[in-house]
């Protein structure tokens, strides 16, 4: 706010308004008041002017926001908060940008209809501040669960949004086949697996340790759901058994056997066997629950049942207004 005082003479014969009001005498500054006396009067008519409580204090000129033109970006910029731990648009993505800084980015290098093209995607900040801006847009992710979360924040955010997702399964054939390509970790497959039903990849790297969990899915205050994700052919009774006993052992409340392959009836009255889950006032759910990697890419996050709605592992992306789609890439 710029400092506004009045030109040089006796004070309190100048300023009798704010002696009036608070009842203190304003010195100028050592160089002098900096605008015309006239000036000066105008802004105390208009109220314009800022009293300190004390003499030694300076007048202030009130400025507001409608009429500064604001300064010109510097090289340096410090007004674009990074993404805190409470912020609304935190989606729980290690690495992720506010969307207000690419937004100023592509304002500033490309027009509307340009193609801009972030080949590290991540959650899609890039390609989020496109859409809105009305860019036509390509985002490269190596991982599948970035790209779960990029496909669910531009649904949340723009609905209706029209784009076309290259490389992760589409049907149930390619989900087959990047599992038999995936290393011998079946990684990959997993942690796309796992995004199908909105669920965070489980202490990615440590799965000996975690007895087969490749997943977690929180919901309500503090319920949980373990993910296990299944896809070989090999299916056995005791995969229900030992998803179980993980349950208890973590004190979990839910177990989603993710599986690329039809479960055998003996697996389903293992997961049966389990029982329900309730809480006070909703239905309840199966304890064990087997899902199909069928079912989780038709059904996506409803093909698990859950007694509440649940908390957002990656929170819920707040819908944008400009629905802007953007013209089929020919990729
Ligand atoms: C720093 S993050 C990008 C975050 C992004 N700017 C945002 O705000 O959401 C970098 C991303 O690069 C991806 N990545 C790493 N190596 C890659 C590769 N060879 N090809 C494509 N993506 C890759 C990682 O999976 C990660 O999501």
């Amino acid at each position: 706010m710029p400092r506004a005082s009045y030109p040089g003479g006796p004070v309190s014969a100048i300023f009798r308004g704010a002696l009036a009001s608070n009842g203190v005498t304003y010195n100028p500054h050592p160089n002098g008041w900096s605008c015309n006396f006239e000036r000066m009067q105008q802004y105390d008519r208009e109220g314009r002017l800022h009293f300190p409580r004390v003499a030694e204090g300076a007048l202030r000129l009130k400025m507001y926001a409608d009429e500064s033109s604001g300064h010109r970006v510097q090289n340096l910029w410090e007004d674009i908060p990074p993404i805190g731990a409470q912020a609304q648009e935190r989606l729980g993505y290690p690495t992720q940008k506010p969307v207000a800084l690419l937004e100023r980015i592509l304002a500033a290098s490309s027009n509307p209809g340009d193609v801009v093209l972030d080949p590290f995607c991540g959650c899609g900040t890039t390609v989020h501040a496109a859409q809105k801006l009305g860019r036509q847009w390509i985002g490269i992710d190596i991982t599948h669960l970035a790209i779960g979360l990029i496909e669910r924040r531009l649904n949340e955010a723009f609905p209706g949004v029209a784009y076309k997702v290259h490389g992760t399964p589409q049907d149930l054939a390619a989900a087959h086949d990047l599992f038999a390509r995936d290393d011998t970790t079946k990684k990959e497959f997993e942690k796309w697996a796992v995004s199908l039903i909105g669920a965070q990849p489980w202490r990615a790297g440590k799965k000996g340790a975690d007895g087969g969990i490749d997943g977690r899915l929180p919901f309500g205050k503090t319920n949980v759901a373990l993910v296990s994700v299944k896809g070989g052919k090999d299916r056995q009774r005791n995969h229900i058994d030992q998803l179980r006993a993980v349950i208890d052992r973590e004190k979990a409340d839910i177990g989603v056997f993710l599986t690329l392959h039809e479960p055998t009836a003996p697996m389903k009255a293992e997961a049966a066997g389990a029982g329900q889950f309730a809480i006070d006032g909703f239905d309840a759910v199966p304890r064990i629950q087997i899902v199909t990697i069928e079912e989780a890419m038709r059904l996506r996050e409803r093909a698990v049942r859950i007694p509440l709605a649940r908390t957002d592992v990656f929170r819920k992306p707040a819908r944008e207004e400009d629905t802007t789609r953007q013209q089929a890439l020919d990729l």
